[in-house]
């Protein structure tokens, strides 16, 4: 059975603590970020880790996000905190950054994926703050959708994905950011970025200086899988995506030019664009800011995807901010699928 909490007007820490007695005792909650929704279970937990794995159908060599709620929980999960992890975290926690360190022996191999580092993130939202707080365990906490589906920004997508499958879903309304955090690996000299995310790599090197950017950050390929999340197809609607790239103009007209040989051959179109209306079969409008097109982008890829069309044309934006991580979103869920316009 599933409990919805419907906390979308106010938050309840009466409500919280039902849910937090869940997580203490092994069971599964789906609460909001700042991010994205994020799937549930006590960190030290083994069994209740598993769980996780097995209701997303997650493999079990992709490491979970665990999620704090005090600084001094980062130094009982990490064996060694560098200085620079804690200028980040005075910085950027609460925040959308996630950081990776070694671990310490208390957190169980199958929540860091058979890897000796744990990545850590204190999420900027209250009642993830106050669920981690009310359940004094640190969570564990992927994205709450089933492998390989667009990450939720909505109660009603994990409701989609999990209603009756696990115990507890918290509706706290649409979460602010749309993407998911940032992934820095600070085990590794200068740090590697590993996911762009909510915390645009801009503001990482204004603290820290230069970063390295994983390659499989703007390619598909990838050789060593250090955040093996990396390795497996992500954001997979059912239809075809195909980004078009380039020149912002030149890119509205191309979108123009393939929906009218898409609709000739018979072919059902979806379109995702940022302010201009297109006569498609369904079509979602992203907005015109980097940060309005993160927060509609999942949302966007779920709804067109229901509405049946066969191809999904979606307009590429400028990688700076948070357009990095939308793009990298973007060309996955297109299978690298891109035309240049
Ligand atoms: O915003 C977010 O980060 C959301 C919310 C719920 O906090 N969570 C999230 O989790 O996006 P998930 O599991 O969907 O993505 C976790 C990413 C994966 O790409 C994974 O490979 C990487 O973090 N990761 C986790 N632990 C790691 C580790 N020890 N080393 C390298 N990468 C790691
Ligand atoms: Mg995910």
């Amino acid at each position: 059975m599933t409990i919805v909490i419907n906390m979308r007007d106010r938050v309840d820490n009466k409500k919280i603590k039902i849910a937090a007695k869940f997580i203490r005792e092994g069971k599964l909650v789906a609460f909001p970020t700042e991010t994205v929704y994020g799937l549930g279970a006590d960190a030290l937990n083994e069994k209740a880790v598993r769980r996780i794995f097995e209701a997303k159908g997650r493999p079990t060599d992709n490491p979970l996000i665990v999620h704090i709620a005090r600084f001094k929980q980062l130094y009982e999960l990490a064996r060694n905190v560098p200085r620079e992890a804690e200028i980040l975290a005075e910085h950027f926690w609460p925040g959308p950054l996630t950081i990776v360190l070694p671990k310490k022996d208390n957190v169980p191999k199958i929540t860091t994926g058979g890897l000796n580092t744990v990545a850590i993130r204190m999420p900027a939202h209250e009642i993830a703050l106050n669920l981690v707080k009310a359940s004094g365990r640190p969570i564990a906490a992927p994205s709450a959708n089933i492998s390989g589906k667009p990450s939720p920004t909505l109660a009603e997508h994990v409701v989609d994905d999990f209603y009756g499958k696990i115990e507890c879903i918290i509706d706290g309304g649409e979460v602010k950011i749309g993407v998911e955090s940032t992934v820095l690996d600070l085990t590794t000299k200068p740090p590697t970025l590993l996911r762009p995310g909510g915390l645009p790599l801009e503001e990482i090197e204004r603290i820290i200086g230069k970063i390295k950017i994983h390659p499989a950050v703007k390619g598909k390929t990838v050789d060593i899988a250090k955040a093996p999340g990396m390795k497996y197809k992500h954001y997979a609607p059912n239809a075809q995506v195909i980004v078009i790239e380039g020149d912002r103009e030149k890119v509205k007209e191309k979108i123009k030019t393939l929906l009218k040989e898409y609709k000739k051959r018979g072919i059902k179109v979806g379109i995702m664009a940022t302010g201009d209306f297109y006569e498609a079969d369904a079509y979602v409008n992203l907005g015109n800011s980097e940060e309005e097109v993160a927060k509609n982008l999942f949302r966007a890829l779920r709804e067109l995807d229901k509405s049946g069309v066969d191809v999904i044309l979606a307009e590429g934006i400028e990688e700076k901010g948070l357009g990095l991580a939308v793009m990298n979103r973007l060309r996955k869920a297109a299978g690298y699928k891109i035309v240049r316009a």
